[in-house]
């Protein structure tokens, strides 16, 4: 705040000595004229209702594309075919929960390295960066962007002026927005402006403190002659509470055959932007999906083309959501309340998943090439990437899910703490993923957990006995009838806990693991022990060890969950597709890296996407956890079938 208070006077001193200062509503702009194409800048021509970029009168057509879902080697061959629409901008989210995945430990590297993203978005293809800063940004992904460490502060309510959350956001921006800074317009770099928040007005919270404190905590580091802006969905009640004074507001809709309609979502914009462009900042040319979702309702091409060629006449600026969504590499992906994100982020995007042009790309390239106005034309249609169709190779089953807490990595005894009572993923300081929890008992029974999150997989003595969900849908299940305990004996009660995904926007308070007593007949469980699974496992060691063991050594016979392991050789390494087809729910990691879960018995996505950057010449280590028994791929007893195709299913009704 101090830091804040300093700006403004040295400014207001400057003020006075210059005679060249323009302020607008959005800004104050320390440029000698409104005209001036000499020196960068990017602001609201209030006279005119325009964007000036250098001093220019200036519109966008861009597309969401974000870089930390797409392999950091493929960024080029993707921002190419944004450009090649004839696009003439890019806009992205920054998620503060992957740079600062462990509190205090930022990453802005390899596939974190949005500077570079933008630097070659702008020097390789001319493209401008709208640039969503957060700290909160939904965009489907786990948590909705924010730290799953924040559960562990205590924040009364997270997104609002809580002091306790707006420090935490204050420590993010401080490092976070020196490195926007250099690439702002103003310093001649790409990023023309700023999005704070996310569709804040949709946020039960309407807390216009702190808008206003993340308005000012953003100007203090960037400077108040940079352009801020909001984004809304298209409501009065949505943009009342979403919009704060001196950041300008947009809105977002997706298509409509229906010109009437854009209009008025316009005119709700302009009711909050007397003077300024229309932007509609999330133009949807596709949805994303859940798992268990049956049918999928896009727009037709037509009417996508069609709303764009009336946004276009209106003068409007533009962003396609998603122009290529890519992947939720990991276990990045978000969950909405009714069930969690899939594994893909194709969104039915222009560009596919694994950066294909579609028959929409093609169709709003055409589109663009007939507008004789408009300033960047397409370019050459680019060709795709090879792809390739490895074939089915064998599984093994070479260890009980049970294992799994001893596998961590080599000699690594895991994160496993003993406790009276279970604890959460979050106390474990366990962020995603996989958590064991182990206890002995001596009685079967009515086996009740009143509150977790997502999936409990329960087994006794190391035989699967049945999962307990959460919620998934209307399905809520949080008690079993457990048989089989041993006589006179201590048995093992052994549970693996899935965290699927943080939700992304109905809650952000959203933990994950045990979060009450066990019960056992109405009596809490005592003394548990919790191992957090580091995935992917440190797979050359345990990929060796496995392979030499006597693979049924560990396994019990006609047991069809826990890790399976096969070989798949690889001539010439190519995009493809781990078709789950036959397997249950787990999660696949190839060459030691992991590319999310998998659950076909679910749907609609039934193949996971390799890109071929994570495949080598020769042989290629694959691993499948599976939690819930691999029931059709199996042709024996731990002898099961992975089979690797050319293409990507989607089973869709
Ligand atoms: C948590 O925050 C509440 C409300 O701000 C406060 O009353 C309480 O003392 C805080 N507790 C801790 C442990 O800091
Ligand atoms: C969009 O579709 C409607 C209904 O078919 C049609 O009347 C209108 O002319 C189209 N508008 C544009 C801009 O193509
Ligand atoms: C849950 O949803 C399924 C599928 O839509 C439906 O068949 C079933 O009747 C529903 N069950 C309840 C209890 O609502
Ligand atoms: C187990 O006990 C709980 C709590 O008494 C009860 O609600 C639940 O129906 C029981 N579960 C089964 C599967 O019988």
């Amino acid at each position: 705040m101090e830091l804040w208070k300093s700006c403004i006077f040295l400014f207001l001193n400057f003020c006075i000595q210059s005679e060249g200062i323009v302020r607008t509503s959005y800004g104050n702009w320390n440029i000698p004229k409104i005209g001036d194409r000499n020196i960068p800048s990017f602001l609201i021509d209030e006279s005119k209702n325009q964007f000036l970029l250098d001093g220019l009168p200036f519109r966008y057509i861009s597309g969401s594309i974000h870089y930390f879902r797409i392999p950091r080697d493929r960024w080029d061959e993707r921002l190419g075919k944004v450009r090649a629409l004839g696009f003439n901008a890019i806009q992205y989210y920054i998620p503060w929960n992957m740079h600062e995945l462990e509190e205090g430990n930022h990453d802005f590297s390899g596939l974190l390295d949005f500077a570079e993203f933008s630097m070659m978005a702008f020097h390789k293809y001319g493209l401008w960066t709208i640039l969503r800063v957060g700290p909160y940004i939904c965009g489907e992904l786990e948590n909705g962007g924010l730290p799953w460490w924040l559960l562990n502060k205590n924040v009364t309510k997270q997104r609002s002026s809580d002091r306790v959350f707006t420090r935490e956001v204050e420590n993010w921006f401080e490092i976070l927005l020196p490195r926007v800074k250099p690439l702002l317009r103003k310093n001649g770099g790409p990023v023309l402006m700023l999005q704070i928040e996310n569709e804040y007005g949709s946020y039960d919270a309407c807390d216009q403190q702190y808008l206003r404190f993340l308005r000012d905590l953003t100007r203090s580091l960037v400077g108040d002659d940079v352009l801020l802006f909001t984004t809304d969905g298209s409501a009065e009640s949505l943009l009342k509470c979403g919009t704060v004074e001196g950041v300008f507001p947009t809105v977002d809709f997706g298509p409509t055959d229906d010109a009437k309609e854009i209009e008025n979502n316009f005119k709700l914009q302009r009711k909050f932007a007397p003077n300024g462009p229309l932007v509609n900042s999330e133009y949807y040319p596709g949805w994303l999906v859940l798992w268990g979702q049956k049918k999928q309702n896009l727009p037709s091409p037509q009417t996508i083309i069609n709303g764009s060629q009336t946004m276009y006449s209106l003068g409007a600026s533009f962003n396609y959501y998603m122009i290529h969504g890519g992947t939720n590499f990991g276990f990045w992906n978000g969950a909405e309340t009714e069930a969690p994100c899939i594994t893909s982020y194709d969104y039915d995007a222009p560009i596919s998943e694994s950066g294909d042009v579609t028959t929409k790309y093609l169709e709003i390239r055409k589109w663009i090439k007939g507008l004789t106005d408009w300033p960047t034309p397409p370019l050459d249609v680019p060709g795709n990437s090879p792809k390739g169709r490895f074939g089915k190779i064998k599984m093994r089953l070479v260890h009980s899910v049970e294992k799994l807490k001893t596998l961590t990595s080599l000699g690594d005894p895991g994160d496993c703490v003993e406790t009276d009572k279970p604890i959460s993923f979050e106390t474990l300081k366990h962020p995603l993923g996989l958590v064991a929890y182990q206890a002995k008992i001596n009685s079967c029974g009515n086996l009740t957990i009143p509150s977790f999150g997502d999936f409990v997989h329960v087994y006794l003595n190391g035989k699967y006995i049945d999962t307990l969900t959460r919620r998934y849908y209307n399905l809520t299940r949080n008690s079993v009838i457990i048989e089989g305990c041993l006589e006179n004996e201590e048995n093992r009660l052994f549970m693996l806990v899935e965290n699927q995904g943080r939700k992304t926007f109905e809650t952000i308070n959203d933990r994950k693991g045990i979060l009450s007593d066990v019960f056992m007949n109405g009596q809490a469980i005592q003394f548990w022990t919790q191992c957090g699974i580091k995935l992917p496992l440190q797979e050359d060691f345990y990929f060796r060890k496995a392979m030499r063991n006597n693979y049924r050594k560990n396994v019990k016979s006609n047991q069809k969950q826990g890790v399976f392991i096969g070989i798949l050789s690889v001539d010439a390494p190519t995009d493809t597709w781990l078709d789950t087809t036959g397997w249950g729910k787990g999660i696949a990691i190839v060459n030691g890296r992991n590319f999310g879960r998998y659950w076909p018995t679910k749907g609609p996505q039934m193949t996971l996407y390799i890109p071929a950057e994570f495949l080598k010449i020769g042989e290629n280590s694959v691993m499948m956890v599976e939690l819930e028994g691999a029931e059709e791929a199996c042709t024996s007893t731990s002898s099961c079938i992975a089979d690797f195709i050319d293409h990507p299913v989607f089973d869709f009704q």
